[in-house]
Formats: C-alpha cells, structure tokens, sequence
C-alpha cells in the first residue's frame, strides 16, 4: 500500500523516479508525487490521480540527482493535490514520503500547532517533516534528527528524508512497512518494493524493523533507531532473483491476464522438489517440524484476508479430508480482535501473499505472544509476515502485481494440499490414497493448461451475463470456498454484486432472490455430492434463476443455462481447476463493463493499514 522510491547518484533522477512510480503503482494509485534537489532548492511536484498524471505535470526542466517519490493510497485525509506525498517543513528544506500510519498522529499535529507551525495537508506525515526540520539544527546530522523525530512516534512506517543542506545523501528508515536498498555503480536506489529496483540493480540490502539507513551516491550505513555504531555499520547485501521481466506486462494486455495464464508455471515452481513419490507424500523443509511433531498436531487453522482467507478455507477443506485433522480457516482481522484462546497443539498458517497484510501479521504476533505455533505461507521472500513467523512454506508464484489475486491464490491452494498430504501421510492416510494425491498434483498443471484453453468459450458466457446486476456463486464443500472466491473476484474486478451461499442453504432464505434477473454460478465437482448440486440447480431453475454451472462432471443437457467445463482430476484436488474459470469469468465480465483491470476502483494490493 502506497509505493516510495527515492535515487541519488548520476543520473537524471527524475525518469528514474517516475519509472520507479510506474512500476510500484499497483501499490496505491489515487495520487502521486516526486520531490528533487534543483539547483540546491526543493522542487515539489504532486498531483492527485495516477503516476501519468504526475509525469505530465513535471517541469522538463527539472534536472536534479537525488530525488523521492510516491504513489499513495490515502489513510490519512483524502485523495487531493495537497494531501499527496511529499510533504516539507515550513522553510521548504526537508522532504518525506512515508508508507504507514503514524498513530499519534493527531497529538504531534496539535503540538506543533501550538508551536505556531501552519500544517498545510490533513496527513499524519507532514508532522514528520515539521519535526525533523526542528531536529536538524546546525551540526547535527539528518540521520541523527530523523532519530530523535522518530522516537517521538507511534506507529507504522517506511520512510525517504530529502534535506537540501545534506545534498549527498537520503535517511530512510523502517518500522512495519517496507523499505529496500538497491546498489548501483556510483549510485543508490531505494524502493518500497523491490519491483521498483530490478531493472537497475540486483544488489540489495532489506532494511529490518527499527533501523535507519544513511546513503550516500558511492556507500551506505545502516544503524538501529536507538543508536548509531561509531563509523555506522553495513548490512550485507543480498541478490534478488526476480528479473526485470517478471515485472513487465509483455503481450498482455493488462497484469490480471497475464497472471492468470502464469498459474501452471507457478503450479509447476510451487510444486517443484516438494512430491516424494517414493514415500507418497510431501516435502516441506521449511515448516520444520519433524515426524512425532506433526503427528502432535490436534487441529489446523488458516488466517489470512480476502482472497487468502478463501485460499484458507480450501486449505482446511484439504486438511481434513486428507489428514482427517479439524481444521479451519478465520479472516485473521477476526482473530486478532477477539482475544482468541490460542492452543498449544494447534498449527496456525498465516496466509499471505504479500506478506505485509497488517491484519494477518497481528494475527501472527498475538499468535507469538501466547505461545502459539505458527508457520507462514507467504510467496513475497523477506516479507513483515514470513520473518515473524520463521518457518512456512514460501509460495513460489512469482510477482503478483495486479490487485485482484489469481496465481497466488492457486500456489496458496496447492501447498495446503501438500502440507495436507504431509499431514496425512504422518496419520493414516494410506500410501496408495498418498501415491493418488502425488499422481492428482502432478496432473495439475497440464490440466490448468487446458482450462486456459477454454478462455473464448468462458469470454462468451461473461459477455452474455454481463448485464446482471447481481449474481449468485453457489457451492458445497469442496466447491464452498471456490464459490466464494469466485464472487469476490466478481466484485473486486467488475463492482458487480456477488454473494456466495452454500448449496443448501438457499432455501433457507436466499431462494426468495432468485427470478430471471438473478444468475447463479454454481459450482459442481464430480464428487459423491453430485446429484445433490444437481438438484441446488434444478431448484433454481425452477424459480426462474439462470444457472452457469462450472463442473468437472458430465451434467445433464439442457440443466444449465451455460456450462464451463474443466477436466476430472482427483476430487480433494478439483478446486484448483474449478476455481480458474470463476477468474477468466470475472475478468471477462469486467472487461465488457470497461473497468480498470488490475486497478480496481477503491481497492490496493497489500493492506498495510487496520
Ligand atoms: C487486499 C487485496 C486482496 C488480497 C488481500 C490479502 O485486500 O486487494 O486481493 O487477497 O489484500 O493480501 P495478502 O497479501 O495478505 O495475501
């Protein structure tokens, strides 16, 4: 949520931030802003709207070597020219961009109110700018003013000081939300994000909670908030793997569809090294938890929000089945808000794709102080979420960048079915019923491969319902998560309404919305409930409610209005493959209604906030 960069070193700073903007839109897009040193002035530029907007707006004669920008989503006050970021003191000396949320916010404001200081945006930010101006007296360094400023602050951050008296170099520190270094030759990087720094650098040093960093074009120092080592330490740097291009859109024509039709190479990473056909079961290094201790596990609970929470139901549908262990998933807002009682011989997986979703890392932390087991599944490596939890299972998707979750969401769902096979195969589920669930997974991609080759078929239906105003995703068990995932892809791309309702709870209130008007899409796997999800679509179809049945199952002619086919894999594994369609029907009825695709209107990627 929201996205910073900042640069010093040779060249023009200004492309090289708005190239950074662009590539970390994703994050928060309602406004956007860059702030440089020119002619050893502080040149503002900022604007509400996109980063295009931003770059129309910026003077072709600002030339200058170091720089910050931001592209923000709002918390504090609303989207406006005023409220984006950067912010500066009075004088126009300091600059700050700034991810997070400064809690007492509300108190610093009114005290340097009091001082006589006029605050010009409704933002929590711009008190830190004020501060660290008052802090940066004469001889003291930035780094030293940024420390004491931010020992006076509650809260969350991840900021980038400019200060025109310290011309050569940038402060950054971190405190929950992150902050990256990239090394260049002669030059640095600094980013939110490593999508940012890619195409520059492969070098980079991940700074952790409480730390600040000075960086200077040619070196850098890194140092804890409470105090700096005489000299200033350096953090080693590590390599990042992703590639420039795993960023880049291609062909494609938005970030949605591209990642979409990414799945079965992500399915293939998730699953890579991790099936022993030989014992019929899963490998899950990093979980560590040995033989006698998984066996010790009594029930198992999935945290995670919005599409990580569904991820989390199909995960504990799969536990159960396969491990016969209780199992269940909870939004993890839910959780950490209710004083939970947290059992020592249950396994918490917190889901993340990002890793930075604050409601699920508070889920974690309680989880810590009370002495819970928790694993992370997380795909984003170095992440708030996966550090706190120490050990998990890494997702392997590769960078999702558009807001709605599509290839996480089928790696999330596959390494519960490994981690279920694990389970289960430390229990009692046989090594035939194991050697199954192995030859089922292996199948998976190819057979994703085949449900991408229907997109036209899918494209057709989306187009023919694409007038409703509200739709129906109906499921039962293995198809209850799938169905409620899928009616949360429906609103987030197309702002159409969609509920999700078990099968057979429709007529017990629901029913009495069903007419012509009213599509359901129910979801039908080729399982022992079959016929039971027949009679759920004979039974709107009788009420007048048009059905679009997605099944692995051979239906009826003529029982649905439109069916999406997908091939049979083994039962536990179908909500997968049935849930991709739900995907391309989302993002097909989005496209028709003409809605941003990988910007959805109020929505951000990674919710960093409460
Ligand atoms: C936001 C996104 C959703 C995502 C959720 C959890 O709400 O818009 O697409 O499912 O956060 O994100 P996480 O990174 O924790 O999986």
């Amino acid at each position: 949520m929201c996205g910073i960069v900042g640069y010093i070193g040779r060249r023009d700073a200004v492309p090289v931030l708005l190239e950074g903007l662009r590539s970390l839109e994703y994050r928060g897009y309602d406004s956007a802003g860059l702030a440089v040193i020119y002619r050893n002035r502080l040149q503002v530029t900022k604007t509400a709207g996109r980063v295009q907007d931003l770059r129309d707006r910026v003077s072709e004669r600002t030339k200058a070597t170091v720089g910050i920008g931001h592209t923000r989503w709002a918390t504090h006050g609303e989207p406006n020219d005023i409220n984006a970021h950067p912010h500066t003191d009075a004088e126009g000396r300091i600059a700050v961009v700034h991810n997070g949320i400064i809690e007492n916010a509300e108190q610093l404001r009114d005290a340097l109110t009091g001082r006589g200081v006029k605050l010009a945006s409704d933002t929590d930010t711009e008190a830190l700018a004020h501060m660290i101006a008052a802090e940066a007296t004469e001889g003291t360094p930035l780094e030293d003013a940024v420390r004491r400023t931010l020992r006076r602050v509650d809260g969350t951050y991840g900021l980038v000081v400019l200060d025109t008296q310290n011309p050569n170099e940038l402060v950054v520190a971190r405190n929950g939300s992150p902050i990256v270094l990239g090394i260049g030759e002669s030059e640095m990087f600094v980013a939110s994000d490593v999508a940012a720094l890619v195409r520059y650098t492969k070098q980079v040093v991940y700074l952790d909670d409480a730390e600040v960093a000075t960086v200077h074009a040619a070196d850098y120092t890194t140092a804890s908030l409470d105090e700096r080592e005489p000299g200033g330490a350096r953090k080693t740097p590590t390599t990042v793997e992703a590639e420039a291009g795993d960023y880049e859109l291609g062909s494609f024509e938005n970030y949605m569809r591209k990642e979409i039709y990414e799945q079965p190479e992500a399915l293939r990473r998730a699953l890579r090294g991790r099936l022993d056909e030989r014992f019929a079961t899963a490998k899950l290094g990093g979980i560590d938890l040995d033989a006698r201790q998984l066996r010790s596990i009594r029930q198992v609970k999935f945290l995670g929000c919005g599409s990580a929470y569904y991820a989390g139901q199909m995960g504990a549908v799969l536990t159960e089945e396969l491990a016969r262990i209780p199992s269940d998933a909870e939004p993890a807002s839910e959780f950490r808000y209710r004083n939970p009682v947290v059992d020592p011989d249950t396994l918490y997986v917190a889901v993340s794709q990002s890793g930075e979703t604050l409601d699920t890392l508070m889920a974690v932390q309680e989880l810590r102080r009370k002495g819970g087991q928790v694993i992370g599944a997380v795909n984003v490596v170095g992440s708030a979420i996966g550090r706190e939890c120490g050990h998990g299972v890494f997702l392997h998707a590769g960078p999702e960048i558009a807001v709605c979750s599509t290839k996480a969401l089928t790696n999330m769902a596959a390494s519960f079915a490994l981690l279920a096979l694990l389970l289960g195969r430390v229990r009692d589920l046989s090594a035939a019923s194991g050697q199954r669930i192995v030859a089922g997974m292996r199948a998976l991609p190819g057979q994703l491969d085949e449900v991408l080759a229907a997109e036209e078929e899918i494209t057709e239906v989306a187009r023919r319902f694409a007038g409703a105003e509200h739709m129906f995703f109906i499921g039962r068990v293995r198809g209850w998560p799938v169905a409620r995932e899928g009616a949360q892809k429906l609103k987030e791309v197309s702002y159409v309404h969609a509920e999700a309702y078990q099968a057979a709870e429709l007529k017990h209130g629901p029913l009495a919305l069903i007419d012509s008007s009213m599509p359901s899409v129910v979801v039908v796997p080729a399982d022992d409930l079959q016929s039971k999800n027949i009679s759920t679509i004979e039974q709107i179809k009788a009420r007048g409610g048009p059905v679009i049945a997605v099944t692995s199952a051979d239906l009826p002619t003529g029982l649905a209005d439109a069916v999406i086919r997908v091939p049979r894999a083994e039962p536990e594994l179908e909500p997968l493959l049935l849930n991709v369609p739900l995907q391309l029907l989302a993002y097909h009825v989005a496209v028709k209604l003409g809605r941003d695709i990988d910007k959805p209107r109020n929505l951000a990627k990674s919710v960093t906030v409460e």
